[in-house]
């Protein structure tokens, strides 16, 4: 059954009623109410602000940058922890690059002349004397099997760096000789791991006078580049998984997450030691609750290097694996006291990678109304955290952040001094309480029970974070 499938065939059991695709649980014996049910009870009751913020001192007492000690050190923590909680836990590695630049030089050399360029980020380090051809702006299908053993020049613009290399390097160039489209500067680029040919970069009108002159004659440059590459480094992921009892599973998983990595020289309290906190503090207390739903309790490590550890996650699960999560929580950024403004909500939330509602907003939304916020949560459209790959893969997910974000954001104020205990409370209540509505064992037997459901209606907000 798919995933959609399946949680339709939930809904209509009765764990909650969809009314104009939008829902809320009330207590049993209490039509229509807003309050807390027995079961979210179960859940908030025993969330703790306090230990939250005791695992952001912990994790913020040094910047846990991707591929760092810092990191590693985070990621055991966090590891510990879920077990002293009873998980099955695993540390995922997997490699990450970083750009290397130590006294760098660059030299192309045509008629003993130097136009002394620009290396490009992350260029192999090497020395290349060949032929050059102009490939215009290198765009796929358009370069010629003829560069073959020659230095491409190539003009900027239209498509990225890296598949401009790409596209030359799979005609087999040696080098790659890059001129600006406009303006003055030749100081632009980037090369990805495992491009090994050397690139670097002129100005437009270096690049104009020799596309002149290859039309005079063929002439050959040396390129040579040092001090510039790529270093491997490990960063981890972080999974702890709890299982339902054989007999009362549903087949399917949801998902709560956070990252888990900061920013160089950043001791990301609130981004994202926040969100890890309640990952945790969420694991903690549903570590002996009923369950009829796997639970996976995620931290991504290297999120601020471009998503990297959740795109890793999401490309170790089965297309039957992911079929069976039927929701993403994602907090990033969920403590700050100088964050969300005067909005409503207390400036929580809910950000989809397509701005439309889904499962994970609609139960979440609804589950602001019965906890500590005691109001619906807005949504809005953003990526920019851990929820664009599992989106990707067509599972609803949701980024819980307070918008518009602090001004310490990725800097190194983003201290345990500025985190609001409440902030942390709230956000807990509503994605514990959301979470548990989907994973408690008497949900497939709902449709004989008395509990209620309310429909409530949210907004879409369109609130740019702001940074
Ligand atoms: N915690 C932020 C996410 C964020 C920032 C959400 C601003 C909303 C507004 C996250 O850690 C981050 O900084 N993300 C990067 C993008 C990522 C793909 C490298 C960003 O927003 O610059
Ligand atoms: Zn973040």
């Amino acid at each position: 059954m798919s995933k959609k499938k399946a949680l339709s065939v939930l809904l209509t059991a009765g764990l909650v009623l969809s009314v104009n695709g939008v829902y809320a649980q009330g207590p049993e014996g209490a039509p229509n109410s807003n309050a807390a049910s027995a079961f979210d009870n179960k859940i908030i009751k025993k969330i703790s602000a306090d230990n939250m913020y005791n695992t952001i001192d912990s994790l913020s007492k040094e910047p846990r940058a991707a591929g760092t000690d810092g990191e590693l050190k985070g990621a055991q923590y966090i590891k510990g922890q879920f077990e002293k909680y009873g998980y099955e836990t695993e540390l995922q590695p997997f490699k990450i690059y970083d750009v290397i630049r130590n006294n760098v030089s660059g030299l192309v050399e045509i008629g003993g002349q130097n136009l002394n360029p620009y290396v490009f980020s992350g260029s192999y380090s090497g020395e290349v004397t060949a032929e050059v051809m102009h490939v215009g702006k290198a765009i796929s299908g358009t370069v010629p099997d003829s560069v073959k053993g020659k230095i491409a020049l190539i003009e900027r613009g239209d498509i990225t760096f890296v598949e401009k290399i790409q596209n030359v390097l799979n005609k087999g160039a040696v080098g790659v000789i890059m001129y600006n489209n406009s303006g003055s500067s030749n100081a632009f680029g980037q090369a990805s791991y495992g491009q090994n040919i050397p690139a670097v970069a002129i100005t437009r009108v270096q690049g104009l006078e020799l596309v002149e002159q290859l039309k005079a004659g063929s002439f050959t440059a040396k390129i040579k580049v040092s001090g510039s590459g790529f270093l491997e480094k490990t960063s981890y992921n972080v999974i702890a998984k709890m299982k339902p009892h054989k007999n009362k599973d549903t087949g399917q998983i949801v998902m709560i997450g956070a990252h888990h990595d900061s920013v160089p020289g950043g001791p990301g309290a609130n981004d994202d030691a926040s969100g890890v906190s309640a990952v945790l503090e969420l694991a903690r207390v549903m570590s002996n609750m009923p369950i009829d739903t796997e639970l996976r309790f995620v931290t991504f490590g290297s999120e601020e290097k471009g998503l990297l550890g959740s795109y890793h996650y999401a490309s170790t699960l089965s297309s039957e694996e992911a079929d069976r999560i039927v929701g993403h929580f994602q907090m990033d950024m969920i403590g700050s006291k100088d964050a969300g403004g005067d909005n409503k909500a207390n400036g929580l939330i809910m950000y989809t990678i397509d701005g439309k509602k889904n499962t994970v907003t609609d139960l979440a939304s609804a589950a602001g109304l019965r906890t500590a916020l005691g109001e619906v949560v807005p949504y809005g459209q953003l990526g920019r955290s851990d929820h664009q790959p599992f989106h990707e893969l067509g599972i609803p997910a949701a980024l819980f952040i307070h918008s518009p974000l602090e001004p310490w954001y990725h800097t190194p104020a983003d201290t345990i001094d500025k985190i609001d205990k409440n902030k942390l409370q709230e956000t807990a209540e509503i994605v514990g309480a959301a979470v548990y509505q989907i994973a408690r064992p008497d949900t497939p037997a709902l449709e004989h029970s008395r509990v209620a459901p309310k429909p409530v209606d949210y907004d879409f907000e369109n609130r740019p974070p702001g940074a």
